[in-house]
């Protein structure tokens, strides 16, 4: 590795200088209106690949924003290695809170701060600049490396889906997927993420009367919207946190007593989780740690509102319609076909005459969880190490990479979860941000990584 490092040594502000590039570029999926700027973060893609000489494609995909795949050589009796990432953003909002522009990325306290700093230019970046050490020191890679990286993770990777069900698992075929798009432990606790919970996402429309009303000359003569909107959300979770949809819990694979000891001894504080998001306590599902309600236990969140007057001072109106998206995060063995079902009749059941109701469910993918044996793991910890300086911690995360279950049950492969961020990162809200020093430990990592898998076959 002695070459290796010299390389990454001497091309630490190269590649510092390369993640600023890809920042500059506002690749929001969700938002039409960057499709352009999309494309122009998927071709940065292509040129980076092309520089490096891997054999490089870009998979455009109908109605939806283009997917990246390189490849290095063939290393006939070694593992296959596919590197999946996203080069998507979220929007930014809200605005006025960032210190700095979104896509102008900065400096500050030795983290970069930029939309998709953290989610996921900079952790997925870690990968190819450690290709690049590896084929600009060494002339070529311990083992093939596979690239597929694209524009709609952030959106729910439906093309991904559509190609891996098409002809893309040949292309794709590997025997580990590597990701890194979670998080260490803590910071100087490097982490390996065995476990990711799935999503079941859902929007519910209700409409009243025509259009809104006096509330004086028409309140308690007409059921109102929102009232309904209120009352049906707070019944999907009751006082003790349990989701109260018919069948939710009947496939939740439960925790072992193994597993919550060992999210116990990672001596997790409360008191600094409730600092780092500014609240004044917690609660959740009666009977489970923060840690466990957060990585291994099934919720439901509302994600967004809307009904009658948001403006100035007061309205008094009975709106003619509300609506809400909230979504049910997922553990392992929950199917979300069966979740969907048994909401729509559960909220049926609670419309009221005068109401109607429109469900529809978005995204959807399972739990996903590896087993601790797997000796990929062992050989990326090993990686791991070598990059921090330090022995990772084994943990879960609460977050969705939807794709993940696909990888696993269509390629047949295994899924390496190195993630290189941290908690406070600030995904998907204001002021993002990557610590650069993470960033370099990234890439040495994934640079020892290559070699780990080269040597696996031969144990
Ligand atoms: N990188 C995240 C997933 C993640 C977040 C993993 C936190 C572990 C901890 C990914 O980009 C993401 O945001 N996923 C979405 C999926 C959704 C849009 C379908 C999520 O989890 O909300
Ligand atoms: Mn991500
Ligand atoms: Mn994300």
């Amino acid at each position: 590795m002695s070459k290796i490092d010299a390389y990454l040594n001497d091309h630490r502000q190269q590649f510092e200088n390369e993640l600023s590039d890809l920042l500059r570029i506002a690749s929001i999926s969700a938002d039409p209106a960057h499709a352009e700027e999309v494309r122009r973060a998927a071709d940065w893609m292509v040129e980076q690949f092309k520089k490096l000489g891997l054999a490089t494609e870009m998979i455009e995909t109908a109605g939806c924003h283009p997917m990246v795949y390189a490849e290095t050589p063939a290393v006939p009796g070694k593992p296959i290695a596919l590197v999946y990432g996203h080069y998507d953003v979220q929007p930014a909002d809200p605005l006025d809170e960032w210190i700095s522009p979104p896509f102008e990325p900065t400096l500050r306290e030795g983290n970069i701060v930029a939309r998709g700093a953290t989610d996921d230019k900079g952790q997925m970046l870690t990968h190819l600049k450690s290709v690049e050490a590896w084929i600009e020191a060494i002339g070529s890679l311990p083992i093939q490396v596979k690239f597929l990286i694209e524009g709609e993770e952030e959106v729910g990777s439906r093309a991904l889906g559509r190609y891996l069900k098409d002809d893309g698992a040949k292309k794709l075929a590997c025997d580990v997927v590597v990701i890194s798009d979670t998080s260490q432990f803590a910071p100087g606790r490097p982490a390996i993420t065995y476990g990711l919970r799935g999503i079941a996402y859902f929007q519910l429309r209700l409409t009243g009367p025509m259009q809104d009303l006096h509330s004086g000359t028409f309140g308690g003569g007409v059921t109102n919207p929102a009232n309904t909107l209120a009352k049906m959300l707070s019944a999907l979770v009751d006082d003790h946190g349990r989701v109260q949809v018919p069948g939710f819990y009947d496939d939740v694979a439960p925790l072992s007593e193994k597993e919550r000891k060992a999210f116990a001894d990672l001596s997790f504080s409360e008191e600094e989780f409730m600092n780092q998001i500014g609240v004044s306590g917690v609660t959740g599902e009666e009977g489970y740690t923060t840690l466990e309600r957060r990585w291994a236990r099934p919720t439901c969140d509302v994600n967004g509102l809307t009904s009658g007057y948001q403006g100035e001072g007061e309205k008094t109106v009975l709106p003619g319609r509300a609506s809400a998206k909230f979504s049910f995060r997922l553990v392992p063995n929950q199917r979300p076909e069966r979740i969907a079902e048994s909401l729509e009749l559960f909220l049926r059941d609670r419309c009221p005459a005068g109401i109607e109701m429109e469900l529809t469910s978005s995204t959807a993918s399972a739990g996903f969880v590896i087993s601790l044996e797997n000796p990929f793991l062992a050989a990326a910890a090993r990686a791991i190490e070598s990059g921090f300086g330090k022995k990772p911690v084994f943990i879960r995360e609460g977050g969705s990479i939807p794709i993940v279950v696909d990888f696993h049950r269509v390629l047949k492969a295994d899924v390496l979860l190195l993630g290189w961020g941290l908690s406070d990162d600030n995904t998907h809200g204001p002021n993002e941000k990557f610590c650069l020093a993470d960033f370099h430990r990234g890439i040495r990592s994934s640079a020892a990584l290559w070699a780990e898998l080269a040597k696996m076959d031969e144990e």
